[in-house]
Protein backbone atom coordinates (compact mmCIF):
# COMPACT_ATOMS: atom_id res chain seq x y z
CA UNK A 1 0.00 0.00 0.00
CA UNK A 2 2.59 2.21 1.03
CA UNK A 3 4.29 1.51 -1.98
CA UNK A 4 1.38 2.12 -4.43
CA UNK A 5 0.94 5.96 -2.81
CA UNK A 6 4.82 6.94 -3.63
CA UNK A 7 4.20 5.34 -7.25
CA UNK A 8 1.23 7.81 -7.62
CA UNK A 9 2.90 10.56 -5.99
CA UNK A 10 5.94 10.09 -8.84
CA UNK A 11 3.16 9.75 -11.68
CA UNK A 12 1.67 12.95 -10.05
CA UNK A 13 5.16 14.36 -10.30
CA UNK A 14 6.11 13.43 -13.86
CA UNK A 15 2.38 14.90 -15.12
CA UNK A 16 3.09 18.22 -13.43
CA UNK A 17 6.85 18.70 -14.84
CA UNK A 18 5.14 17.66 -18.34
CA UNK A 19 2.43 20.81 -18.17
CA UNK A 20 5.22 23.24 -17.99
CA UNK A 21 5.94 23.68 -21.73
CA UNK A 22 8.38 26.66 -20.96
CA UNK A 23 10.67 24.34 -19.43
CA UNK A 24 13.79 23.24 -21.45
CA UNK A 25 13.45 19.69 -20.03
CA UNK A 26 9.72 19.11 -22.28
CA UNK A 27 9.59 16.73 -24.73
CA UNK A 28 10.57 17.46 -28.33
CA UNK A 29 7.77 16.66 -31.14
CA UNK A 30 8.54 14.66 -34.20
CA UNK A 31 10.48 17.25 -36.65
CA UNK A 32 6.91 17.64 -38.39
CA UNK A 33 5.05 18.76 -36.25
CA UNK A 34 7.46 21.72 -35.76
CA UNK A 35 5.90 24.91 -36.30
CA UNK A 36 6.94 28.17 -36.74
CA UNK A 37 6.71 30.45 -33.40
CA UNK A 38 4.05 32.67 -33.32
CA UNK A 39 4.92 36.49 -33.58
CA UNK A 40 2.85 39.81 -34.25
CA UNK A 41 5.58 40.58 -36.91
CA UNK A 42 4.61 40.66 -40.35
CA UNK A 43 7.06 38.50 -41.20
CA UNK A 44 5.89 35.80 -39.43
CA UNK A 45 3.03 35.05 -41.89
CA UNK A 46 5.05 35.48 -44.32
CA UNK A 47 7.91 32.71 -43.30
CA UNK A 48 4.24 30.31 -42.79
CA UNK A 49 3.76 30.88 -46.22
CA UNK A 50 7.32 30.53 -47.69
CA UNK A 51 9.08 28.64 -45.59
CA UNK A 52 7.95 25.07 -44.45
CA UNK A 53 6.70 24.12 -47.31
CA UNK A 54 10.09 21.47 -48.15
CA UNK A 55 10.76 21.59 -44.28
CA UNK A 56 9.16 21.85 -41.07
CA UNK A 57 9.84 24.75 -38.18
CA UNK A 58 12.24 22.55 -36.86
CA UNK A 59 15.55 23.71 -38.86
CA UNK A 60 15.13 27.14 -37.44
CA UNK A 61 15.37 26.30 -33.94
CA UNK A 62 18.04 24.19 -34.47
CA UNK A 63 20.08 27.29 -35.62
CA UNK A 64 22.22 29.21 -33.36
CA UNK A 65 20.67 32.06 -30.89
CA UNK A 66 23.49 33.93 -31.52
CA UNK A 67 23.08 34.31 -35.34
CA UNK A 68 23.05 37.42 -36.17
CA UNK A 69 21.52 39.13 -38.78
CA UNK A 70 23.43 38.97 -41.68
CA UNK A 71 23.42 34.71 -40.84
CA UNK A 72 19.46 34.90 -41.71
CA UNK A 73 19.92 37.07 -44.76
CA UNK A 74 22.50 34.64 -46.46
CA UNK A 75 20.01 32.10 -45.20
CA UNK A 76 16.98 33.23 -47.07
CA UNK A 77 19.15 33.57 -49.80
CA UNK A 78 20.61 30.46 -50.20
CA UNK A 79 16.54 29.10 -49.97
CA UNK A 80 15.69 30.74 -52.79
CA UNK A 81 18.71 30.94 -55.07
CA UNK A 82 19.73 27.16 -54.15
CA UNK A 83 16.12 25.69 -53.51
CA UNK A 84 14.20 27.69 -55.44
CA UNK A 85 11.97 28.60 -52.39
CA UNK A 86 8.91 30.82 -54.04
CA UNK A 87 10.02 33.89 -51.62
CA UNK A 88 9.26 37.43 -53.19
CA UNK A 89 11.81 39.73 -52.88
CA UNK A 90 10.39 42.07 -51.17
CA UNK A 91 8.83 39.81 -48.28
CA UNK A 92 12.48 38.65 -48.22
CA UNK A 93 13.58 41.38 -45.35
CA UNK A 94 10.45 40.94 -43.82
CA UNK A 95 10.86 37.06 -43.10
CA UNK A 96 14.72 38.01 -42.39
CA UNK A 97 13.67 40.69 -39.74
CA UNK A 98 10.94 37.85 -37.92
CA UNK A 99 13.68 34.66 -38.07
CA UNK A 100 16.43 37.07 -36.15
CA UNK A 101 13.82 38.17 -33.47
CA UNK A 102 12.46 34.71 -33.00
CA UNK A 103 15.70 32.63 -33.50
CA UNK A 104 18.30 34.64 -33.85
CA UNK A 105 20.68 37.00 -31.88
CA UNK A 106 17.91 39.86 -31.63
CA UNK A 107 15.35 38.29 -29.49
CA UNK A 108 13.37 39.89 -26.99
CA UNK A 109 14.30 43.15 -28.79
C1 LIG B 1 11.93 24.67 -52.02
C2 LIG B 1 12.11 24.02 -50.75
C3 LIG B 1 12.52 24.89 -49.57
C4 LIG B 1 11.89 26.02 -49.13
C5 LIG B 1 10.63 26.66 -49.65
C6 LIG B 1 12.66 26.49 -47.99
N1 LIG B 1 13.69 25.62 -47.72
FE1 LIG B 1 14.97 25.71 -46.13
N2 LIG B 1 15.85 23.99 -46.76
C7 LIG B 1 15.53 23.29 -47.91
C8 LIG B 1 16.42 22.16 -48.03
C9 LIG B 1 16.40 21.13 -49.16
C10 LIG B 1 17.27 22.19 -46.90
C11 LIG B 1 18.40 21.24 -46.55
C12 LIG B 1 19.64 21.86 -47.07
C13 LIG B 1 20.89 21.23 -46.68
O1 LIG B 1 20.86 20.16 -46.06
O2 LIG B 1 21.92 21.84 -46.96
C14 LIG B 1 16.88 23.35 -46.13
C15 LIG B 1 17.48 23.72 -44.93
C16 LIG B 1 17.12 24.82 -44.17
C17 LIG B 1 17.70 25.17 -42.90
C18 LIG B 1 18.74 24.37 -42.14
C19 LIG B 1 20.07 24.96 -42.19
C20 LIG B 1 20.83 24.68 -43.42
O3 LIG B 1 21.68 25.51 -43.74
O4 LIG B 1 20.65 23.62 -44.04
C21 LIG B 1 17.12 26.33 -42.50
C22 LIG B 1 17.38 27.13 -41.24
C23 LIG B 1 16.16 26.69 -43.52
N3 LIG B 1 16.17 25.75 -44.50
C24 LIG B 1 15.38 27.82 -43.48
C25 LIG B 1 14.45 28.18 -44.45
C26 LIG B 1 13.75 29.44 -44.49
C27 LIG B 1 13.92 30.56 -43.49
C28 LIG B 1 12.92 29.40 -45.56
C29 LIG B 1 12.01 30.51 -46.07
C30 LIG B 1 12.66 31.69 -46.56
C31 LIG B 1 13.10 28.10 -46.21
N4 LIG B 1 14.06 27.41 -45.51
C32 LIG B 1 12.39 27.66 -47.31
C33 LIG B 1 14.51 23.57 -48.79
C34 LIG B 1 13.64 24.64 -48.69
Amino acid sequence: MKHTLMALGVVASLAGAGLSAASPKSIDLPPDGVQLKPSSLPGYAKAQANCVACHSAEYMRYQPATAPRPYWEAMVKRMKVTFHAPVEDADMPLIVDYLVKTYGNEQGK
